[in-house]
Parts: C-alpha cells; structure tokens; sequence
C-alpha cells in the first residue's frame, strides 16, 4: 500500500472536516526524523503540534509507558486511583509559576482543560462572563470555540456559541495594535456589553499559537491582571501549545512576571499521550463539587507515567536551554533567508516556538496562498511544517527541542529553495 492508496482510503470514510496536512502515512518516528510507510524520511518542525518536544520516542518515556503498561492500563482515577496520578500534580503544582498553594486536576486534551478551567472560575465566582482575544485560539468544544477569535475553520457554520463572551483585540505591534487600543477595547467591553461584576474569568494566550505566534507583552499582561484584581476577576494563562519548556522556559507565562489564577496545560505534558491539566491557586480550585470536574480517560496512567518521564527528560537535558539554542539557530538561519526573499515580512521566535509572516513587500497584503504552497511544497521535499495565523500567512516552526543542528539546517535549505522557487 502506498500513501496514496490509503489516503483514498481515508477519504472514503474520515470526514472532511478532519483534514490532514499532506499524504504521509506514518511508519516510524525517532527524535525529528519522520519515516513514512514508503520509507520516506522527513525533517519534523511540526512536533505533533508542539507536544513531541522531547523528541518522538524517546527511549525514557517508553520505557516509562511500557512498565506502566506491564501493571495496568485503566482503572479511572476517579474510581482507583494510582500513585503516578498525585506524584504529576504534586510535580506540575510544585512548578507552576504560582506562589501560593496550587492545586491540579487532569484531563484529557486541551479543550476539555480550557472547559474545566472556565467551570472553575464560574463555580468560584458565581459569575457567567468570560472574555477572550481575537486571534486567540482555544480548542473545538462548543464552549471553546465561542473562546475561539479566529472564524474560519474552526467557528464557521457551528454557532450559535454560548453566551456571555466578548472578544477584545490582542495587542499586535506588527500590525499595530498598540497595548494601549487592546487595553481600551476591555474597558469598552465593560461599558457596552457586560459589566466587571458579571465577569469571571479572562482568558489569554502567553504567545498566541493558532493565531500566529504574537507575544503577550509583559506591562499588558501587567494591566490584565491588575484589572482581574480590582474587580474579582480570575485570571487565566492557556499554556496548551506554549508549555513544557517550548519557550525557553517551563511555561511562557514565566516571561510576563505575572501570577495566573488558573493555567492550562496540554500538548508537551506527555509527548503524546493524551493528558491535559488546569493548575490554579487551591482556593479557586476547590470551588467545585467533588464530582463536579474530571472524565473517564482523566489523567490515565499511561499518560502519568509519560508525563512523569517528560519532566525527568526536561530536566535532566536541559530542555529550557535547548530550546533557546534551536530557537537562535532557527532565527539567525531565518534572517539570512529573509535577505534573499523580501516576502518574509517578519521573524518572530520565542525558545523554540518560531514563525515567519509572508506578505507583499509593495503592497504589505498577506500571502496565505504562498504559505499554503510552502507547506505543500516543503513537506513534498521531506520537511514537515505547519501554518497558522488569522490571515493564514505565517509559517510556524515547532521542531522537537532535542532536534540536532545540520537536521535544521537541512530542513531551512529545503524551505529557502522552496521559497526562491516563487516568483
Ligand atoms: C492554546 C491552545 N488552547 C487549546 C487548544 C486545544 O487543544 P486540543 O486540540 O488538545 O483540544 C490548543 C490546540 O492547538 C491550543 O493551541
């Protein structure tokens, strides 16, 4: 069978608002490298979506999951639980970049973490508002998608959204959208759509990832959480694509010298056993009824066992640096490719999350046409990476923070010749 073959297969029974990035059926995965059933090898800068950062099959977390697999599989935390269960929140509460005491509890994607953390601020409140970013990207439940500040794919044709959540504009440098404006929108929010009092949790992403790749500046986030402050509000930093040491630092909200109220966690917690988390003060955690949160998969103890390695792994090779070292080699890479294409408008790299921005160097329009044929075009030529951004022009690079330095280089000569190959 060929990728072709089983992608007409995939056609004829996977529905197609479950999309897939290029016909490369999966064989083998090792640290970035990629090799598909027709022995085809590729160069990962994509990482799953951010969640292999300590490489694809790293031998530690194997080993991890296969003893846990050996003693049992599934017992429902919420029914028997499991020492590797308390031992991840006691470590992820213990790292937390919350001072006061923390309390967790897991899930299982991202979505549900974003639904549990709003739950939670509700029943801690008694208030119904939520108020969220454009750009900002939050997950696919009902619940999360009203969150959601980017229409097209993921709110198009599912509405009507709850209600009681207001959208105000993330601050944009680049596209000048100044602190400032962001700052007022929120005040407008307050006098023409739900008063603060009414309000029970903010939500934001340190660095928006779907959105493309725009970092919260520190005195906003300043100013967001003074205003939580004065009104009561819960704070919540969405860590789900940014956490697990991808920024250079163990969560990204590290960088805005903030305390959140609550965080989300997905994605790198486990290299890809699927587990999430919402971590927050104890107090606001505690607000809902035992019963009230969790799931039947909810911090299952594959995924504990998996999450446990991948802090060890984070830890002991130094992943937070790493992720700098690869996001620096990523960028002085970039810059030397933006001297030859003018149609990278900007460069934008926190550790190892990074991302191009393709418009016209005349007339400065987005190109999402172009990124669309980048991908296409790079991951037909063995790299794999993914696109983001409202307009659909940036290009996101989230390579495994264990990638070696000539398996970059050789991934941006692809895309650089990708790229020249336009005119
Ligand atoms: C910031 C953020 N929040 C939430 C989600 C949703 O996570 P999941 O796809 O696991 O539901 C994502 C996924 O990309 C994300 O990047």
């Amino acid at each position: 069978m060929t990728n072709q073959q089983w992608q007409q297969r995939k056609d004829a029974v996977i529905a197609k608002g479950m999309g897939n990035l290029a016909p490369i059926y999966v064989e083998s995965a090792e640290n970035a490298t990629v090799t598909d059933i027709e022995g085809n090898r590729y160069i990962d800068f994509a990482s799953g979506i951010a969640v292999t950062n300590t490489g694809h099959s790293h031998p530690k977390i194997k080993q991890a999951v296969q003893k846990q697999l050996e003693q049992f599989s599934h017992t429902c935390a919420m029914v028997t639980p499991y020492s590797s269960f308390v031992e991840l929140a006691e470590k992820i509460t213990q790292k937390a970049p919350i001072s006061s005491e923390t309390k967790a509890v897991f899930l299982t994607t991202g979505a549900e973490a974003v639904e549990n953390a709003v739950k939670i601020a509700r029943a801690h409140t008694g208030r119904p508002g939520v108020i969220a970013f454009r750009g900002g990207f939050h997950g696919r439940t009902n619940l999360c998608m009203g969150l959601t500040g980017k229409v097209t794919p993921y709110k198009a044709g599912f509405g009507p959204f709850p209600a009681d959540i207001f959208h105000a504009p993330f601050p944009n440098g680049y596209h000048g959208i100044s602190e400032q404006q962001s700052l007022q929108a929120l005040n407008d929010i307050f006098s023409c759509d739900i008063e603060p009092e009414r309000v029970a949790a903010i939500i934001f992403e340190p660095i928006q990832g779907e959105g493309g790749f725009y970092a919260a500046p520190p005195a906003w986030a300043k100013a967001i959480r003074d205003i939580c402050d004065q009104h009561g509000i819960v704070l919540i930093c969405d860590e789900i694509q940014t956490g697990f040491a991808r920024t250079g630092k163990l969560f990204a909200t590290e960088y805005l010298d903030i305390e959140p109220d609550l965080m989300t966690m997905a994605k790198g917690i486990a290299g890809g056993f699927p587990i999430s988390a919402v971590v927050g003060k104890a107090d606001i955690m505690d607000a809902p009824l035992p019963g009230g949160l969790g799931g039947t998969y909810a911090g299952s103890p594959l995924a504990c066992a998996a999450g446990l390695a991948v802090l060890d792994v984070i830890e002991k090779e130094q992943l937070c640096a790493r992720a700098e070292e690869v996001g620096s080699f990523f960028r002085n890479r970039l810059y030397d490719i933006q001297n030859q294409c003018p149609k990278i408008g900007d460069i934008r790299q926190v550790g190892a999350m990074i991302a191009i921005e393709l418009n016209d160097p005349k007339s400065g329009l987005p190109l999402p046409e172009l990124t669309k044929s980048l991908v296409q075009q790079c991951t037909a030529n063995g790299v794999i990476i993914l696109s983001c951004g409202v307009k659909g022009n940036v290009i996101r690079f989230l390579p495994p923070l264990t990638i070696e330095f000539p398996q970059i280089e050789q991934g941006l000569a692809i895309l650089k010749d990708c790229l020249l190959a336009d005119k």
